[in-house]
């Protein structure tokens, strides 16, 4: 394998104990792991194949056969060695494997993924025993359908040990909407019986007042993790902001975008670093719910499709239902639960939820 840029400056990562920088630095490295490192690669292919638009090794990597061909005017031979040869060098430059791993590999990953409980046992159960790390957790549902009372609950449960199925870790609680109470955790703390103060401690909290200044948490959420001990980020609400500011039909396109740009960062941050993530969204409440499907969460397919879980949360009288929307794996189904001092907690009477549940169908 060549290495023309060998001895240059370029070629030196930037050596940090940073998690986040040693991120940034991997891809610095990728950008500058470019055509001509590819074997059999010279000047003149390179200027062939960045003038067809193949302009990396990734797009190189990822080329067909009988289109570089023609667009290289080479044998089908040559454009397959290139081609191969451009995989190679991913793949010893550990760019491959990151995008490609065996399924063992795949299993042991999900077995170092935790579980938090929410304080309910009928909505745990509904998870399969909790919010899970590795994945982003959407709850959507109207106003007052209980969503911030469940990410209050969660900043307290995050903070046990993972012996009573908490994370064992902090807490990033990011306010959009001006709706976090220290008060109410430190009740929800106080009625659980644990030390409110190491609750109130363990949660740190980032009040956010417009989009782009969400956007920049969310890029940094790494380091904000790394900084924090946290295992949970609670974003209560995802898409309050984008869709104040973004509200002309002529900018949905631009807000969709960014929105998903968001999201699939936070999937990846919740992957790579173990933890849970937790968003909230807003349903469009009644009359809107006439015109369309009443459990279409704001934001559209964006958030849908990259949420690992999505729960739709609905008021019942004093009650709350929360039903699997969807889910890879977790069977469609859905529970009661309620909201009280401890948080939101299993209904008094497991009787009257199992009678409820018979009549359920408000
Ligand atoms: N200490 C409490 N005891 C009982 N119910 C509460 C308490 N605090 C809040 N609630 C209930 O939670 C509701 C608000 O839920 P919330 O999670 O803030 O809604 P949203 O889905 O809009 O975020 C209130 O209407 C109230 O019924
Ligand atoms: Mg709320």
């Amino acid at each position: 394998m060549k290495h023309k840029h060998s001895g240059s400056e370029k070629d030196i990562p930037h050596q940090s104990d940073n998690k986040v920088e040693d991120e940034k630095s991997f891809h610095v490295r990728d950008i500058d792991l470019y055509l001509h490192d590819v074997e059999g690669i010279g000047p003149t292919t390179t200027k062939k194949l960045k003038e067809a638009g193949i302009t990396s090794v990734i797009d190189l990597a990822v080329a067909s056969i009988d289109q570089l061909a023609v667009d290289i005017n080479c044998s089908k031979d040559s454009a397959a060695l290139f081609i191969m040869a451009a995989q190679k060098l991913l793949r010893e430059s550990n760019v491959l494997e990151k995008e490609f791993v065996t399924a063992d590999f795949v299993l042991e990953k999900r077995n170092s993924m935790l579980r938090c409980s929410t304080g309910s046992k009928s909505l745990d159960e509904l998870l399969l025993g909790g919010i899970e790390t590795q994945a982003v957790t959407e709850f959507y549902g109207e106003f007052g359908s209980g969503k911030s009372q469940i990410c209050h609950t969660l900043c307290a449960m995050a903070s046990r040990p993972l012996s009573e199925k908490g994370l064992d870790g902090g807490v990033i609680y990011i306010d959009t909407e001006g709706t976090f109470r220290p008060e109410r955790l430190q009740e929800i703390a106080t009625s659980r019986g644990f030390v409110p103060l190491e609750v109130l401690k363990n949660t740190v909290v980032c009040k956010v007042y417009n989009s782009s200044h969400l956007e920049l948490i969310i890029k940094d959420l790494g380091g904000y993790l790394n900084k924090f001990k946290a295992k949970l980020v609670v974003i209560d609400s995802i898409i309050s902001l984008h869709r104040a500011e973004f509200s002309g039909r002529g900018t949905l396109a631009d807000r969709q975008q960014r929105l998903n740009s968001i999201l699939h960062k936070l999937v990846r941050v919740a992957e790579i670093f173990n933890v849970a993530i937790v968003i909230t969204n807003q349903v469009l409440s009644s009359p809107d719910t006439f015109f369309g499907d009443p459990t279409k969460a704001a934001g559209g397919n964006v958030i849908g499709h990259t949420s690992t879980y999505r729960i739709y949360l609905r008021k019942s009288g004093e009650n709350r239902i929360a039903k699997m929307i969807d889910s890879p794996y977790h069977p469609y189904s859905d529970t009661r639960f309620t909201v009280n001092e401890k948080g939101i907690d299993d209904l008094e009477d497991s009787t009257n939820r199992a009678k409820e549940l018979e009549g359920g169908s408000d």
